[in-house]
C-alpha cells in the first residue's frame, strides 16, 4: 500500500497515546466497530510497541501504524512490532532514508511550504500537517494548496470533532487525525461503547 492509499481508507485516523497493552485490543475493536480502521499508536509511551504488537496480532480489520517516529531506530522497532505505516511529526534526511528502506507507507510531518517542497523532491506527496491548529489551521492549509496542489495532507494537532469538517472540506486534505477519539478517562473506565460512539460520529464526518 502506498501512503496516498492509506490516506483514503478512513476520514479520521485516531491518534492513540496508550501505555496499557491490556487496553489495546478492546480499544482497537471499538474504533474499528465505529468505522475507523486506521489507528496511529504514538511511540510516546514506554509500552507503545507492545500496544502495536497486540493490535497487529489480534485485530485483523485494523490497520495499525506508529506515530511519533522521530528517528531511524523508532521506525525499525515499530516495523518489527507489526506497524503497517509510520508517521513522524517532522522529517530529516536520515529519517526519510530509513523510511524509504523500510518500505512501509510513511507520512512525514511538515508545517511549511519549504518543508513540503523538500519532500516533493523525493516524490513524496502524502504528508502529515503538524501541528495543524497552531501552525495556522484550515486557512493556512488552503494557502499551501494554491502553489502545491499535488500534496495531500493529514492534518493533526488541535483537530477535533467540531473543527474536522473545516479541514476535510479542503481539496488537499484526505483525512485528519487526532486524540479526541480515545479520551484517557474512557480508557481508564474501559468504556469501549463511548469510544465506539466517538468513532462512529467521526466516521460520519464525510
Ligand atoms: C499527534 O501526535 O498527531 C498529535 O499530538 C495529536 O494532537 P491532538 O491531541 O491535538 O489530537
Amino acid at each position: 500500500m502506498k501512503a496516498g492509499e492509506l490516506l483514503d481508507l478512513a476520514p479520521v485516523i485516531p491518534v492513540v497515546v496508550l501505555d496499557d497493552p491490556d487496553a489495546a485490543v478492546p480499544m482497537a475493536r471499538a474504533l474499528v466497530a465505529g468505522g475507523l480502521p486506521v489507528i496511529e499508536v504514538t511511540l510516546r509511551t514506554a509500552k507503545a510497541l507492545a500496544v502495536i504488537e497486540r493490535i497487529a496480532a489480534a485485530v485483523p480489520d485494523a490497520v495499525v501504524g506508529a506515530g511519533t517516529v522521530v528517528g531511524p531506530e523508532d521506525a525499525r522497532r515499530a516495523a518489527a512490532a507489526g506497524a503497517k505505516f509510520l508517521v513522524s511529526p517532522g522529517c530529516t534526511d536520515r529519517l526519510r532514508e530509513a523510511m524509504t528502506a523500510i518500505d512501509l507507507p510513511f507520512l512525514p510531518g511538515v508545517s511549511s511550504a519549504s518543508e513540503a517542497m523538500a519532500l516533493l523532491e523525493y516524490d513524496i506527496t502524502a504528508m502529515k500537517f503538524f501541528p495543524a491548529g497552531p501552525a495556522g489551521g484550515p486557512d493556512y492549509l488552503k494557502g499551501l494548496g494554491g502553489p502545491l496542489p499535488q500534496i495531500r495532507f493529514c492534518p493533526t494537532g488541535g483537530v477535533t470533532q467540531d473543527n474536522a469538517s473545516r479541514y476535510l472540506a479542503l481539496p488537499n486534505v484526505a483525512c485528519v487525525g487526532g486524540t479526541w477519539l480515545t479520551p484517557a478517562d474512557a480508557v481508564r473506565d474501559r468504556d469501549w461503547a463511548h469510544i465506539e460512539n466517538l468513532a462512529s460520529k467521526a466516521a460520519g464526518l464525510v
